[in-house]
């Protein structure tokens, strides 16, 4: 386990490289350069950012996202508790069981970032009729053990404005058929793609392309 500091550490380089802004590289293939293990802090040698925890960005990407919306930077920026700093929140303080048709199992905690809460409560929840969440929209699921630690995480990212799979991005790792029935995700290769992809067509799918969770009242 990783000490408090380096958690911090680790979130002060995926900052720091929040300049490298080029988001429309979401190919799966990791040809944006941040591959390889996903390691604490692994893409932080982008560097070259404006920094500041509180600055938006150009292009309308808000700040407190993954560095890019590569499979490896998802990976450091979960490491880096970056879902955890304010103003994202989490549904409840402590985990909880799942809710019905769940596929992620018991003793789970799920955290929204601002524009997925600003999108919910506008309304824009993708139920029913309703509009899809907005472009940037992210929930991060931790899976706890039964010994109250977290073994493993789900994210939802909405890469592109609009409905359907090509507009999300997923990852996931968690023992058993904590991600998925068909499929174990490891750390080291976390099950990854847009909804409109083999490997993560099964989340979009079961999720109608949306998410379930409220955020706190
Ligand atoms: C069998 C249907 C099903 C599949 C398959 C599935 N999920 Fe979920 N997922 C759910 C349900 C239902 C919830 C809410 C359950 C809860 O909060 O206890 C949920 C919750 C989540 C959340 C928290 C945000 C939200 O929508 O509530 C994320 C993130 C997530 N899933 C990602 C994924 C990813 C990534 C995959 C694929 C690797 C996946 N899910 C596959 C049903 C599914």
């Amino acid at each position: 386990m990783k000490t408090r500091a380096s958690y911090l550490l680790a979130l002060g380089l995926s900052l720091a490289a929040c300049g490298t802004d080029n988001a429309a590289t979401t190919t799966s293939a990791a040809g944006s350069g941040t591959s390889g293990a996903a390691g604490a802090g692994g893409s932080g040698a982008g560097g070259g950012g404006t920094g500041g925890a509180g600055g938006g960005q150009a292009g309308g990407r808000p700040s407190g996202l993954p560095a890019t919306e590569t499979s490896a930077d998802i990976g450091a920026f979960l490491k880096a508790g970056g879902y955890k700093m304010s103003p994202w929140v989490s549904d409840v303080a402590a985990p909880r069981p799942m809710t019905a048709g769940s596929q992620h199992g018991d003793n789970v905690r799920v955290w929204l970032n601002q524009t997925l809460v600003d999108a919910i409560k506008a309304g824009h929840d993708g139920q029913n009729t309703n509009p899809p969440p907005d472009q940037w929209s992210m929930a991060v699921k931790e899976f706890y053990d039964a010994m109250n630690m977290i073994e493993g995480y789900a994210v939802a990212l909405k890469t592109a404005s609009g409905t359907g799979g090509a507009s999300w991005t997923y990852f996931c790792y968690g023992p058993g058929s904590r991600c998925l029935a068909s499929a174990t995700g490891t750390e080291a290769m976390p099950i990854y793609g847009k909804g409109n992809a083999s490997a993560t067509s099964a989340c979009g799918i079961c999720h109608g392309y949306s998410i379930f969770t409220k955020p706190p009242m």
